[in-house]
């Protein structure tokens, strides 16, 4: 019996990452040796950048956000494009990707203290981290040895970002497909407790909803009303709105408090109320209660997140600079 578990242990850690897009070789202490004050040079610099834009505290999660769910987190979303190719921060669903500067600064630092070790992968993990933990969200432990990837496909960006416009099926598809399940869902798109939005990402809930509805009827009519006042056609491309209205540089749990009051902004934050599972979710974290609850859970989530289909050993590079490869 012994040795019959023991043979197929293996094969079952084989077959486990073998189907599995996370395939996690990450250990925190990595630059242990190489760069021992690795995150505390990037605490300081961002100590900084927090201090004199709060505001960017959610484009910098965003941005790791969307680089682990195109190619893995391989910092190919701060790839430039080139000639002849257009790189993920150009393609449509960027809608206004910031934060990019306050990277490239951090990894300058980094450079002057330990040159070609640490990678940008790992250094947009951190401040993603340290993001939070400045707007007064939780703290967790990040593993590292991410190492940046060569390409950045605008094509990839499209296909495997999730649209403002997804609904729970397609939403939980796009997630599976990154090793991440509709608890991560339910927790990770509690990040819109952070940030803003640019009304073309939720513009059809107002005026062109359907050939049945112009406005979303799962929408708080209200709400509804009143986001028609900022962003006031379908062809507004510059107004912005915070998504957890009153306390968008703050992260808590209110954004929770607003989806279950019908007043996401996007139809994915509103889908959340359509699935007995992620509605039982909202409905307790809104509660107010369960603050550390979805402290752990974000937590949780985020450290799956920034396993997806990472490169690590002799894969990939050490970029010298975020935006253009080696
Ligand atoms: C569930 C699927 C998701 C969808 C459909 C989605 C969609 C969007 C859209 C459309 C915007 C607004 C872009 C704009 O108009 O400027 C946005 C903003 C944002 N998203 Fe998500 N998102 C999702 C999940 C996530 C996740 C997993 C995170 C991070 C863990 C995240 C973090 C953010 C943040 C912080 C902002 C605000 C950025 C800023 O202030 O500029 N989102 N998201
Ligand atoms: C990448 O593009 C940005 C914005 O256009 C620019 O400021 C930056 O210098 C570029 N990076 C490189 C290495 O050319
Ligand atoms: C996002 O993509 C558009 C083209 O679709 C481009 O004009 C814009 O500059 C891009 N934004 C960033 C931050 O690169
Ligand atoms: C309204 O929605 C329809 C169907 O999605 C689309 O074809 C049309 O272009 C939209 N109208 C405007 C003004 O955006």
């Amino acid at each position: 019996m012994k040795s019959c578990i023991v043979l197929l242990l293996p094969v079952a850690l084989l077959l486990l990452a073998g189907s599995s897009p996370v395939v996690a070789q990450l250990v925190e202490g990595y630059y242990s040796k190489t760069c021992p004050n690795v995150e505390a040079i990037v605490r300081d610099e961002m100590e900084k950048i927090i201090a004199a834009a709060p505001s960017l505290a959610g484009p910098l999660l965003r941005l790791h956000f969307h680089d682990c769910f195109v190619r893995g987190c391989d910092a190919s979303v701060l790839l430039n494009s080139t000639e002849g190719s257009l790189a993920e921060k150009d393609a449509k669903p960027n809608k206004s990707l910031r934060g990019f500067g306050s990277v490239e600064r951090v990894k300058a630092k980094l450079e002057a203290g330990c040159p070609n070790t640490v990678s940008c992968a790992d250094v947009l993990t951190i401040m993603a981290r340290d993001a939070v933990v400045l707007a007064k969200g939780p703290f967790w432990p990040v593993a590292l040895g991410r190492r940046d990837g060569t390409v950045s496909s605008a094509t990839e960006a499209a296909d495997q970002l999730p649209p403002a416009s997804g609904d729970i099926p397609q939403l939980t598809k796009i997630f599976a497909s990154k090793g991440l399940d509709l608890k991560d869902l339910v927790v990770l798109s509690g990040a819109h407790t952070l940030g803003t939005a640019h009304c073309p990402s939720y513009a059809d809930r107002l005026y062109n909803f359907s050939s049945s509805y112009t406005t979303d009827p799962t929408l708080d009519s209200e709400y509804a009303e009143k986001l028609r006042t900022r962003c006031k056609s379908v062809d507004d491309k510059a107004m912005l709105s915070e998504m957890d209205p009153g306390s968008y540089k703050t992260f808590d749990t209110s954004y929770y408090r607003h989806v279950a009051k019908r007043r996401g902004l996007f139809q994915s934050d509103a889908s959340l109320l359509t699935d007995d599972t992620t509605r039982d979710y909202v409905q307790r974290i809104a509660t107010g209660k369960f603050d550390d609850e979805f402290f752990g859970d974000f937590s949780e989530s985020m450290i799956k997140m920034g396993n997806v289909a990472v490169l690590t050993g002799a894969k990939g590079e050490i970029r010298k600079k975020c935006s253009i490869v080696n």
